[in-house]
């Protein structure tokens, strides 16, 4: 009974959606639904595709279903994620409250290190995913770095939260920064998959 009213609700609200943009060819500028489409089911192949079609749908028309854009439009979002967890690793190093435990203290630097490494080995990719040329092996190679970079960054995501491992939380900094760096992870497993995806695209002789 339910699903039958959610299914009517659904057929409803996409009639009206028809009928106000109905006449309106401009609107939505150059996303077709494939476009969106495109980017859901090539989220199909991540670990996390709720987050990858949430965080990457915003670009389905820069990315046009093509896969290279879009693991190039993935890295930049992971990019920018690592880039603001470090920001507040660096703030949250500085409060007076989360440096009164000195193992706190270094696990929290020391995740910040990790974490500026994974942002480096991120930007990286970026750029080589903004340089990409040629075709097979020579593509290939090129995306390998990529790989090779993303999976480094992965890992030095996993060492930020493996520093807090035998620490008491007692000022719920390990939850904290745990939580934190769950959501970087998920994004950065998802980029490297659709890396994969695409590097699997292309034709080697
Ligand atoms: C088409 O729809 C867009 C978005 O709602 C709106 O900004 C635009 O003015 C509309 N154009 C016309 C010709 O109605
Ligand atoms: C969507 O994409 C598929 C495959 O690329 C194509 O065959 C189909 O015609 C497209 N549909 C629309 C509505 O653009
Ligand atoms: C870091 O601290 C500055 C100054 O307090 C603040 O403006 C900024 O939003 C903080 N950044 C993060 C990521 O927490």
């Amino acid at each position: 009974m339910k699903m039958v009213r959610l299914f009517f609700l659904l057929v409803l609200s996409t009639t009206l959606l028809t009928v106000t943009t109905a006449g309106n060819n401009t609107f939505p500028p150059t996303t077709t639904s494939n476009d969106t489409d495109f980017i859901r089911t090539s989220c199909q192949t991540t670990l996390y595709p709720q987050i990858c079609f949430t965080s990457l749908s915003g670009y389905s028309s820069a990315v046009q279903q093509n896969p290279g854009r879009l693991a190039r439009v993935a890295i930049g979002v992971t990019l920018s994620k690592a880039n603001h967890m470090a920001k507040y690793l660096s703030n949250i190093s500085r409060d007076a409250d989360y440096a009164s435990s000195p193992r706190v203290a270094a696990a929290l630097h020391d995740c910040h290190s990790v974490l500026g490494d994974a942002v480096d080995e991120i930007r990286d990719s970026l750029r080589q995913m903004r340089r990409l040329s040629g075709s097979g092996e020579s593509l290939r190679f090129q995306l390998s770095n990529v790989q090779t970079w993303m999976s480094a960054a992965l890992t030095n995501e996993d060492t930020c939260t493996d520093g807090f491992e035998d620490i008491p939380d007692d000022s719920g900094v390990k939850a904290d920064v745990g939580g934190r760096t769950v959501k970087v992870k998920e994004v950065t497993s998802n980029a490297l998959a659709l890396v994969n995806s695409y590097a699997n695209t292309v034709q080697t002789p």
